[in-house]
This record gives structure tokens, C-alpha cells and sequence, in this order.
């Protein structure tokens, strides 16, 4: 029974802890692993339990401040076998890890199958409640990275039945057309931001795939930004730093998540409020660092306000990263922190200019003294232009 406060007493707890969110519910009731963190060095090292519902064996990703818009998955599709056909009314992006296999998509009610074969590499998105199913014909498992709106769908509508089996049909991103899931490499520039873009809804192969040169986060650096199935969430990029390079810092809020698919290397992390020179102000435990190889990830802003981060290439191979989470400047995010009228900095835009980038000149000069003792330990030979530094 509730009892008022007597006198100028205050009610209420002085500190409280939440209930479960719709999705954190859903995800406790699957009663496989949930991983946590600011990131994972590789999906292939992270423990898997039976997943009734997806019929393989898999477990979440809850990266921290990601979780609440964005859900991350990894499923085993079984040898010789599939997964549970499903359909649902959020947004799946789907990145092969490891293994060969074939997606069939229908829409309910159709005896019209489309079929497309994916390989390690290929990345590729389910148009809204249409039916899909894994498949895997090989004598080897395949291991699958899914990365959903389901937080948002599932938060707002905690109704499974909803979620899980509705019968509306969004005819829009789906016609049941013959070359729905035919990769197309016809980059045209963003509508928005200008840098290479690319409407398909399958690329067979973000490991080796051609990607232009930008050059806007370090020199030599390459990107081009994607939109696939009519997502109004995802939008993703695929990106390469040169090896024996890095990138500059930026800084922005929580959403985007960077999977490695070529390369190895490090990010660091740090809250904007610690300055742009951490180390030199004796702040350095407050620096996150996470360490990946193909198959590994950082959520990019982990702390929710604005982090900076900053990603390191150590490999002798060029570090090929995927963003397949949208971020706090594409989708629904960017409606949080700007106005339809602002007028908005992009990522070539430095900090002295009024952007949010800092520039190889501002940085911290323990970052570089840092990175080439990373790559003297990796054999690597340090690349970076000594111009961008003057
Ligand atoms: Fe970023």
C-alpha cells in the first residue's frame, strides 16, 4: 500500500533501477546468451545456445547505449540444414560471418519463392514482414550476424502476435520483382551527404567489393554509403582505411556500430567532456579501446551524449569495416539532435571549423606515439603523410 510522505519528507526511491524494456523481456524469455559491452574482438569466439524460435544456435548483442534502437544477433544456420521461417514487421540487415547458403523470401499467401545464394561477405536486408528463410545445403554450418529494429518495434508494441504475425502487407519495398536481390553497383552520390552511395538490396561480397576513394576520415580512405529494402532505419557504409593508417577522431552520439570484415585493428572511445587530448590531461582510464578482427565490432559512441572514436589500422591487409546499423546521422536517430532546417556538419568538417571532426594536428600526441608501437608489434610500416600533421 502506497503511504504519503509526512511533513516535507520527499516519496518516492532516492535511487531506483528500470524494469525491462519490451525488447530486453523478449530477449530474456529466448534464454540464450546476451552479450555486453562496448564491442566484441569476434562474433566466432562468443558461446551459443539452442535458439527455439530461430530453430540454430545463437545469442544476442547487446552493445551498450546500441540496444535500445538497434538489436544484434548471431545464429548458426545448421550443416545440411535451415533455420525457422520467419516474418516480422521491423528491419533486418543480415552479414555473412562464415559458410554458403540461400535466402528465400516470399510474400504470405504466394507460391512465388525468390531464392538468392550468399557466401562469407555477402550483406543483404529482408523487405518488412515478408517471409524469409535461411538455408543451408553444405556439410558446415554457416554463421549469420542479424541486426534488427526489433528494440524500437518491440519497446513501443511489446505483443508478439503483432510484432511476429501481422497481416498487413507493405506492397511498397516489395513488388515480388524479378531483380529484387540482383546486386546493382551503380553508385550515385548521397541524396543528402554526397559521398558514393548505392541503392540495392544485396551486395554479394563487402569483403573484396569495390569501394571509391573519399578520403574524408584520414587520407586514402575509401566509402561508399548504402540504403537496401526500402529500410527507413538502415542506412549502412562500408568502409577502408589503407594499412598503416588511421582515422581521424569524431565525435557524435550513440548508434552506429562498425562490424570488421578484412584487416585487423582498434578503436578507442572517450566521452567528448574528457577534451580532445585525454592522455595529455592524465584522463586516459577513462579511454575505451576495443580490439577486432574480421568478425569483430565496436559500437562507435558507447557511452550515450557525444564520445569521440577513432579507429586504428594494424593489419598488413587495409582494415574493411561495415557499418549495418545506421547511426545518429542517418534514419530515425538524426531527428533526436536536428531540426528538418539545420544545416548539418559533415564528416570532412573540423571542429575549429565548426564540425565535429578533430584533426590529426589537435589530436593527442600519445594516439600516434601509440599507434606505430601497434604496428611495429604487427610488422607493419607506418603510413600516415607527415603533411596532414603540420
Ligand atoms: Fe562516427
Amino acid at each position: 500500500m502506497y503511504e504519503e510522505p509526512v511533513g516535507y519528507a520527499t516519496a518516492g526511491h532516492r535511487r531506483y533501477r528500470r524494469q525491462p524494456s519490451g525488447y530486453e523481456r523478449f530477449m530474456q524469455e529466448q534464454n540464450i546468451p546476451i552479450v555486453r559491452g562496448i564491442g566484441v574482438r569476434d562474433v566466432r569466439e562468443l558461446g551459443l545456445a539452442p535458439w527455439k524460435r530461430m530453430g540454430g544456435q545463437g545469442c544476442f548483442i547487446h552493445l551498450d547505449r546500441v540496444g535500445a534502437r538497434t538489436g544484434m544477433y548471431v545464429v548458426e544456420v545448421p550443416a545440411g540444414g535451415a533455420l525457422n521461417a520467419e516474418r516480422h514487421i521491423y528491419e533486418e540487415n543480415f552479414l555473412i560471418v562464415e559458410g554458403r547458403g540461400t535466402t528465400e523470401v516470399w510474400r504470405e499467401g504466394s507460391a512465388r519463392k525468390q531464392a538468392f545464394e550468399w557466401q562469407p561477405g555477402s550483406l543483404f536486408s529482408i523487405p518488412v514482414n515478408t517471409w524469409h528463410r535461411l538455408v543451408n545445403a553444405t556439410s558446415s554450418p554457416a554463421l549469420v550476424l542479424g541486426v534488427t529494429t526489433a528494440p524500437i518495434t518491440l519497446n513501443l508494441f511489446p505483443n508478439e502476435r503483432f510484432v511476429f504475425d501481422n497481416p498487413f502487407e507493405w506492397t511498397d519495398p516489395y513488388y515480388e520483382r524479378e531483380d529484387y536481390f540482383k546486386p546493382r553497383e551503380d553508385f550515385e552520390p548521397h541524396p543528402e551527404k554526397g559521398h558514393a552511395f548505392l541503392r540495392t538490396n544485396l551486395i554479394p561480397d563487402v569483403v573484396h567489393c569495390y569501394l571509391p576513394l573519399d578520403n574524408t576520415r584520414g587520407p586514402g580512405f575509401r566509402l561508399f554509403r548504402f540504403r537496401m529494402a526500402g529500410n527507413t532505419n538502415f542506412e549502412g557504409f562500408v568502409a577502408e582505411y589503407p594499412s598503416g593508417r588511421y582515422s581521424k577522431a569524431h565525435y557524435h552520439p550513440s548508434g552506429a556500430v562498425l562490424v570488421c570484415v578484412r584487416g585487423k585493428g582498434y578503436s578507442y572511445t572517450w566521452p567528448k567532456e574528457l577534451g580532445a587530448r585525454p592522455w595529455e590531461a592524465g584522463k586516459e582510464e577513462f579511454v575505451k579501446m576495443q580490439e577486432y578482427v574480421p568478425g569483430g565490432m565496436i559500437g562507435a559512441a558507447p557511452g550515450g551524449g557525444d564520445w569521440f572514436h577513432q579507429h586504428f589500422s594494424v593489419g598488413k591487409d587495409p582494415l574493411r569495416q561495415v557499418n549495418i546499423t545506421g547511426g545518429s546521422r542517418s534514419g530515425v536517430l538524426r531527428v533526436e539532435w536536428s531540426n528538418l532546417d539545420d544545416d548539418i556538419a559533415g564528416v570532412s568538417e573540423e571542429i575549429h571549423e565548426g564540425g565535429y571532426a578533430l584533426s590529426y594536428r589537435d589530436e593527442d600526441p600519445h594516439i600516434r606515439k601509440a599507434y606505430q608501437e601497434a604496428l611495429k608489434r604487427e610488422g607493419v610500416k607506418f603510413e600516415m603523410p607527415d603533411s596532414i600533421y603540420a
